[in-house]
């Protein structure tokens, strides 16, 4: 699943940003020739940055180079769409339409775009470096191929994974998609309190990002629940005890659910939005 074949399909990206840059690098790592690859992007110097990134092909406006693109990659920002829409309708209706846009619903893309083959993701920010969590939804009628190709492409910047009901999206949108920034939150706190308990910034900082990427592996790597992972580290009255008492006490938790279910909410309203 994760390797492209190397092949003369032609890709075609619509919007030229740190998404669709991500992915390109990922296709081009994966065989994908930059000459197959044609980028609509309307900034000048993002397009120079991209010809001198990947070597690919790119375009103020979306046009007759877009013609026997294949697969059409959307990754602009979701107030753009229609507009951007029509000039992609025109010349690319019969390829598969995959977009990491945010909030831009599949009927909307469908009737945009004048087509049914349409794959909707959501990524995260780790897929600059490789390690995007990426969620999938595809309406019931597209055939297999299709999600595959798409599953491919999207693996080129990390993991991935399918849902089955559109609406997931926004709860994937508030847990992955805006999920790095809660982690930054957190290292922010870890960091604070440790520089606090009298660490220097760049100790806490090494040590509290350290502890992040080791947890995560370990909870990666283990079939136990997450409750369990945490027991284990959690001896009644010692020192993480205290800890985990005290937030209890302070309701982290429920406030940390309370905020996703506030970006859940914000993503269905930005749905609603541009879906009209
Ligand atoms: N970054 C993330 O972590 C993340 C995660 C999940 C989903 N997404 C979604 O992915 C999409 C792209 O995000 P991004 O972070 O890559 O944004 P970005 O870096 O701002 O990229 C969007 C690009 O599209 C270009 N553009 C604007 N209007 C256009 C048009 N009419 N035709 C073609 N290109 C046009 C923009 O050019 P200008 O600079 O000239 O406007 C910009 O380079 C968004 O819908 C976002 O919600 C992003």
């Amino acid at each position: 699943m994760t390797s492209i074949e190397p092949s003369r399909e032609l890709i075609g990206f619509i919007g030229g940003g740190n998404m669709a840059s991500a992915i390109i690098g990922g296709l081009i790592r994966q065989g994908v020739a930059p000459e197959h690859i044609r980028v609509v992007e309307p900034f000048e110097s993002t397009r120079a940055a991209l010809v001198a990134l990947h070597g690919v092909q790119v375009e103020a406006a979306a046009g007759e180079f877009l013609r026997g693109t294949s697969l059409i990659v959307w990754a602009v920002k979701p107030q753009v769409f229609m507009e951007a829409a029509a000039p992609v309708r025109a010349v690319a209706s019969n390829a598969l339409h995959l977009s990491v846009m945010a909030g831009i619903r599949s009927g909307s893309i469908a009737a945009a775009c004048g087509t049914q083959r349409i794959v909707r993701c959501m990524p995260n920010t780790p897929a600059l470096i490789g390690r995007g969590m990426t969620a999938l939804f595809a309406p019931a009628e597209l055939d297999d191929k299709d999600r595959t190709r798409a599953e491919q492409v999207i693996r080129t910047t990390g993991d991935a994974l399918w849902v089955e009901r559109e609406e997931q999206l926004d709860a994937v949108t508030a847990l992955s998609g805006s999920g790095p920034a809660y982690v930054f939150y957190f290292l922010e706190a870890m960091q604070e309190a440790g520089q606090k308990m009298g660490l220097s910034a760049a100790q806490a900082r090494q040590l509290a990002v350290g502890t992040f990427d080791g947890a995560s592996a370990l909870a990666a790597a283990s079939p136990d629940p997450l409750g369990v992972l945490r027991e284990r580290v959690t001896s009644k009255g010692g020192t993480t005890y205290a800890a985990l008492t005290s937030m209890e006490g302070s309701g982290v938790k429920e406030a940390f659910i309370r905020a996703m279910q506030a970006a859940q909410q914000r993503a269905v309203e930005l749905g609603d939005e541009f879906g009209r």
